[in-house]
C-alpha cells in the first residue's frame, strides 16, 4: 500500500484553495490509519503567526475544520507536525547537505520576500523541514494543488543526493494534483491565498459569504455581450461546485450573452453555502467536544511517530549519527 502524506499550515481559516485544492484529496485518498498520514504545520505556521494564542487557536481550528470536512480518524492519522520530534532531528540532517542556491531558488521564499515579509532562516529552509515532513514517513503520494510542487521536486532532490552519499535511505515521493482544482482563483483573478487577501472561507458565516462573492471582479462587459468561459475566474469559481450540466449550462449562457455576473455570483452563492452545510453542521458538534478532538490528535501522533523513529533511526545510521 502507498503511503499518502500531506501537511497544512494553521495559519488563518482554510479557504476553497486549500479545500478543493488539497483537502478533497485527503479525503477521497484517505484508507488506513497507517497509510494515510494528514498533519497541520505548527511548526511551519511560526514563520508567519508569531501570536501565541493566535497560532493555539489556529491549530485547533484546523483539526475541527478537518474533521468536520470529512477526515475520518478510522481511515486516516491526523496528528500535528510539532508532536513528532523527530521531524525536526531529520530536518538538521538534511539541511546539512543542502545546497544554498537550492532553497534561493525557491518560489515561495521569493515571493515572501518580495512582499516584504521578515525574511528569517526558518522562512529560507522552509523547504527542508517540509522535505524533512515528506520523507520521515517513507511517503509515495503527496497530495498537494500546484504551488507546492516546487517543495516536493527539492524533497525528490534532497532525498536523492542523501542516498546517493550514504546509500539506499529515503523513498522518493512523488506529488499528486487534481486537475480541475490545482490553482483556485480568489476573487481578484490571482491565486487564492491568505496573504493575498482575497480568499473565500469554507466556513464563513453564509450572509458574509454572499456578501464576499459579490465581490468577486469581474470585466466590463454588457449583459448582451457573449464572453467565452474558459479563463473566467467566475466561471472556474462555480465550477468547483456546479454539476457536469449546471457547468455546461453556464457556459452556453456565457457564450451566448444576455446575462449579468450578478446572477451568477448569486448562483455561485447558493451552490456553496449548500456544498459546505452538512460540514458546517458536523464542525459545530465537534466544537463540544474538545477532549475527542485531542484524543484523535494523539492517537495520530502515536502512529505517526513509529514510523517516524524508525526512518529517523535509518537515516542516522546512514550518515553516521548513530
Ligand atoms: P498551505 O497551508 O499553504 O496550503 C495547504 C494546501 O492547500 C493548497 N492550496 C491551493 N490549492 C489550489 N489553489 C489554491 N489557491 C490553493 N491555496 C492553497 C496547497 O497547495 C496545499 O496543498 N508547505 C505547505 C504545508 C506543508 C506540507 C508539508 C504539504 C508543510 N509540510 C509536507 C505537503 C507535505 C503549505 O504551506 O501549504
Amino acid at each position: 500500500m502507498p503511503r499518502i502524506l500531506s501537511g497544512i499550515q494553521p495559519t488563518g481559516r482554510f479557504h476553497w484553495g486549500n479545500y478543493f485544492g488539497a483537502i478533497r484529496q485527503y479525503i477521497d485518498l484517505q484508507d488506513k490509519p497507517e497509510t494515510a498520514f494528514y498533519f497541520i504545520a505548527d511548526l511551519h505556521a511560526l514563520t508567519t503567526v508569531r501570536t501565541p494564542a493566535e497560532l493555539r487557536g489556529y491549530t485547533l481550528d484546523a483539526a475541527l475544520d478537518l474533521l468536520a470536512l470529512g477526515l475520518d480518524p478510522n481511515r486516516a492519522s491526523l496528528f500535528l507536525q510539532s508532536d513528532v520530534p523527530e521531524v525536526a532531528q531529520l530536518c538538521w540532517l538534511l539541511l546539512s547537505g543542502t545546497p544554498m542556491g537550492l532553497l534561493e531558488r525557491c518560489v515561495s521564499y521569493k515571493d515572501k520576500k518580495a512582499r516584504g515579509l521578515r525574511a528569517d532562516a526558518g522562512l529560507f529552509t522552509y523547504p527542508v523541514l517540509m522535505a524533512a515532513d515528506i520523507l520521515i514517513y517513507d511517503s509515495d503520494i503527496v497530495p498537494v494543488g500546484e504551488d507546492q510542487v516546487q517543495h516536493i521536486e527539492v524533497a525528490r532532490d534532497l532525498a536523492g543526493s542523501f542516498n546517493h552519499e550514504f546509500g539506499e535511505t529515503f523513498v522518493l515521493p512523488k506529488e499528486k494534483i487534481l486537475d480541475s482544482s490545482a490553482r483556485v482563483p480568489g476573487i481578484d483573478g490571482q491565486k487564492m491565498s491568505k496573504s493575498y487577501g482575497n480568499t473565500l472561507a469554507v466556513f464563513e458565516d453564509p450572509k458574509a459569504l454572499r456578501k464576499q462573492i459579490m465581490r468577486i471582479v469581474t470585466d466590463s462587459r454588457l449583459p448582451e455581450q457573449s464572453k467565452p468561459p474558459e479563463g473566467d475566474h467566475l466561471f472556474e469559481l462555480y465550477s468547483l461546485f456546479g454539476s457536469d450540466e449546471q457547468c455546461q449550462t453556464l457556459a452556453a449562457t456565457y457564450r451566448r450573452g444576455g446575462f449579468g455576473y450578478g446572477d451568477v455570483k448569486k448562483s455561485l452563492a447558493d451552490l456553496a453555502v449548500e456544498f459546505f452545510a452538512a460540514a458546517r453542521q458536523r464542525r459545530e458538534e465537534l466544537v463540544a467536544h474538545p477532549e475527542r478532538v485531542r484524543e484523535i490528535l494523539g492517537d495520530g501522533a502515536a502512529t505517526a511517530r513509529k514510523k517516524a523513529a524508525e526512518v529517523l533511526l535509518r537515516a542516522q545510521k546512514a550518515c553516521g549519527i548513530k
